[in-house]
Formats: structure tokens, sequence, C-alpha cells
């Protein structure tokens, strides 16, 4: 992640967590609210993204998010994954609604 403390001082940011179904990884991500806005969490996900098509075997990197979650779906934009659609009441976010919400699903591709 860009910045010095950061690196330095071994401070966890954020997390990223990965699920990998046989040829395909799923991310999921957060970061501190102190530390948004400074471009780390598209640095470490375009990390994570060369890591995992290291391994020949995986073929695709998706992450999906709230469809009003705009900062989560720029952060897909600028890792490179595309947009491919909308998952309907997929979904569970009490932090907006109890209700299932709609989602925006993004993925990267080998040979992207
Ligand atoms: C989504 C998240 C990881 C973004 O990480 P980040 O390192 O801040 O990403 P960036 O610095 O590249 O910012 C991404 C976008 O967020 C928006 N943004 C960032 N900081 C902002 C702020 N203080 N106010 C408003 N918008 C802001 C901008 O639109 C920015 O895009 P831009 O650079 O094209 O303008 C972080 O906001 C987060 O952890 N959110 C809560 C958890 C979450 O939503 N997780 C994802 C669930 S799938």
């Amino acid at each position: 992640m860009p910045g010095t403390s950061a690196k330095e001082d071994g401070v966890v940011l954020g997390t990223i967590g990965c699920t990998v179904h046989f040829h395909r990884v799923e991310l999921g991500f957060a970061l501190a609210s102190a530390f948004w806005g400074e471009g780390y969490m598209p640095e470490a996900m375009k990390r994570v993204c060369q890591a995992a098509f290291e391994d020949d075997r995986i073929a695709r990197v998706q992450a999906l998010c709230d469809e009003e979650n705009t900062r989560s779906s720029r952060v897909m934009q600028k890792v490179g994954m595309q947009y491919e659609g909308r998952l309907r009441k997929y979904g569970h976010h009490p932090n907006r609604s109890d209700i299932p919400r709609d989602c925006v699903m993004y993925a990267i591709v080998r040979g992207d």
C-alpha cells in the first residue's frame, strides 16, 4: 500500500477476503474509514488479482457490492474489473436495510 507509516508501523488498515471456487476467486474487501480516499484498496486489490492469476488454474476474479455502494464500485473499476450485471435481492446489508438488496457484480478474467 502507498504511504510510508502504513507499511512500516504494521497497522492493519483493512482486509481482503479471498474465496476460491475451482477456477474462480471471489474477493470481499473493507478498509478502516480513517484511510478511505487514499487509493489503498485499489492498490491492494490489484496486487491480489495479480497474485491470483499467477496460479494457472485461476481464470476469473470477481467481487460484488450493494448497488448503491459507489465507493466499492469505483474500487472494482479502478482494479480493471468489468461490470457484469445486477444480482437481484442478493445481498444482506443490515446497515442499509433488513430487506435483501440488489448487488452489482464486477469481474476480471484471464486475458483482459
Ligand atoms: C470501498 C472502500 C474499500 C474504498 O477504499 P479506498 O481505498 O478508499 O478507495 P479509493 O481511495 O480508491 O476511493 C474509491 C472511491 O471512493 C470514493 N471516496 C473515497 N473517499 C471518499 C470520501 N471521503 N468521500 C466521498 N467519497 C469518497 C471516491 O468516489 C473514490 O473514487 P475516485 O478516486 O474515482 O474519486 C472503502 O470505502 C470501504 O471499506 N468501505 C466500507 C466497506 C465496504 O463498502 N466494503 C465493500 C463491500 S463489497
